[in-house]
């Protein structure tokens, strides 16, 4: 499929490379977006080793309840045995590799492959290959296995099976996320944002906030996130305070944990929490800034706060009191990625009674859709032959220095 001399893609992307880590702060070369074998290096060393988003618990609720996604050509498909154990498995057929389940979203008795009809059972070990012969082995033909951790009802995969453990490094913004409940949540609603530019783009943009005064009104009008000013300290403050005398959370609710790219404890193991105030009279992330849904959890009232976490480099979380969204960020192809949007309410919150979707996912379908013009405007300025790297903003764009530097140490050519 590829055409590569391996010899001088692999020198030109060494030089490449080097270059780019000689001035970390600026913005990376086209070629970290346009080059395949870039893009095919980039799915080995870091996508295909890095702990990632799958799915929300509620949604294998019953034995043979599965989900799929993709990274690149990669399909993952979780789903959950008739001893209650998520399996995370490569869904492809062990026999000519055909895809197996082809829904995102499904039920089934047993892991049947639509092509020639080979049975795996709901942890991936083949049953039944039809008219193999009598001496066929059907030992060592299982689907491949990879690993799968809960982390408060969210299902992370890792495709490396030598991966660090995530529910370790997660022990330190636990304080903080437990108080949610997620694994007593349900998906309240579930978007896919396609957008036709390089992976990198889509998380790049999420991960600063330099754009969002300009790029983002209805977010900036609750979120002081991208202010830095005496006027915010207060307001963070304040929303300490409540937390603790109003809500009854220890320090540990609002404490900053930064463990990303370069400073992850393991790779493919980012995690981080920050908590930050919203403005005064705003409750939570909806566009008047009014609950949207029933208190989520141990919270019995609001603290003006809104906490920002990540757990693994390409997924993250946003938690209101009332609501949480989850980002996931993949690549489909160099230049075509998917941004995943989820929505976690309280799970016997019911719609209709106790919230509206189209009022609880205003804020973040908004912002996203502002974000999919913004990723696309810069991957076509990129893609012009007059672009070059601009430097970035050692206030805002730190964790994109900080990104840059861990993704170029993982492409290194050893
Ligand atoms: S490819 Fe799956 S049974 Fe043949
Ligand atoms: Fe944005």
């Amino acid at each position: 499929m590829y055409n590569f001399d391996f010899g001088r893609e692999q020198s030109l992307a060494q030089e490449k490379i080097q270059e780019a880590q000689a001035r970390p702060t600026f913005s990376l070369d086209r070629y970290f977006y346009q080059s395949e074998f870039i893009y095919q290096r980039e799915i080995q060393q870091i996508l295909l080793r890095s702990w990632i988003y799958a799915g929300h618990i509620s949604e294998l609720a019953n034995a043979g309840d599965f989900l799929t996604f993709e990274i690149g050509t990669d399909s993952i498909l979780v789903v959950r045995d008739r001893e209650n154990n998520i399996h995370a498995l490569a869904n492809t057929c062990r026999h000519r590799g055909a895809r197996i389940c082809l829904e995102q979203r499904g039920t089934c008795r047993t892991l049947t492959c639509p092509y020639h009809a080979w049975v795996y059972g709901l942890d991936g070990t083949l049953i039944k290959a039809r008219d193999m012969g009598e001496d066929f082995d059907h030992s060592d033909l299982d689907l491949r296995k990879l690993k799968c951790c809960l982390i408060e009802g969210l299902i992370f995969i890792n495709c490396d099976s030598d991966a660090a453990d995530l529910q370790s490094a997660s022990d330190e913004i636990l304080p903080a996320l437990a108080p949610y409940q997620l694994n007593r949540a349900k998906v309240a609603a579930r978007k896919s944002y396609p957008i036709q530019a390089n992976w990198k783009l889509t998380l790049e943009n999420y991960l600063e906030c330099y754009h969002c005064a300009p790029s983002h009104k209805t977010y900036s009008k609750v979120h002081t996130f991208s202010e830095d000013s005496e006027r915010v300290d207060k307001l963070n403050q304040r929303m300490k305070q409540r937390a603790k005398t109003e809500l009854g959370f220890g320090e540990s609710f609002t404490a900053p944990v930064r463990k990303q790219y370069s400073e992850e404890p393991a790779f493919g193991c980012t995690v981080s929490h920050l908590r930050y105030a919203l403005f005064e009279g705003y409750k939570t992330g909806s566009v008047d800034g009014q609950a949207c849904a029933p208190l989520m959890g141990d919270f019995r009232g609001y603290d003006g706060g809104a906490g920002d976490f990540q757990l693994g480099p390409v997924s993250a979380l946003l938690n209101y009191p009332d609501y949480c969204v989850v980002y996931r960020f993949l690549p489909l192809a160099i230049q075509e990625s998917e941004i995943e949007v989820v929505w976690l309410v309280k799970d016997d919150a019911m719609e209709g009674v106790d919230y509206e979707v189209d009022r609880l996912t205003a804020m973040w379908d908004i912002t996203t859709k502002e974000d999919e013009m913004i990723i696309l405007r810069n991957q076509q300025g990129i893609n012009a032959t007059m672009y070059r790297p601009g430097p970035r903003s050692t206030v805002f764009e730190q964790l994109n220095i900080n990104f840059t530097k861990w993704y170029l140490k993982a492409l290194e050519i050893m």
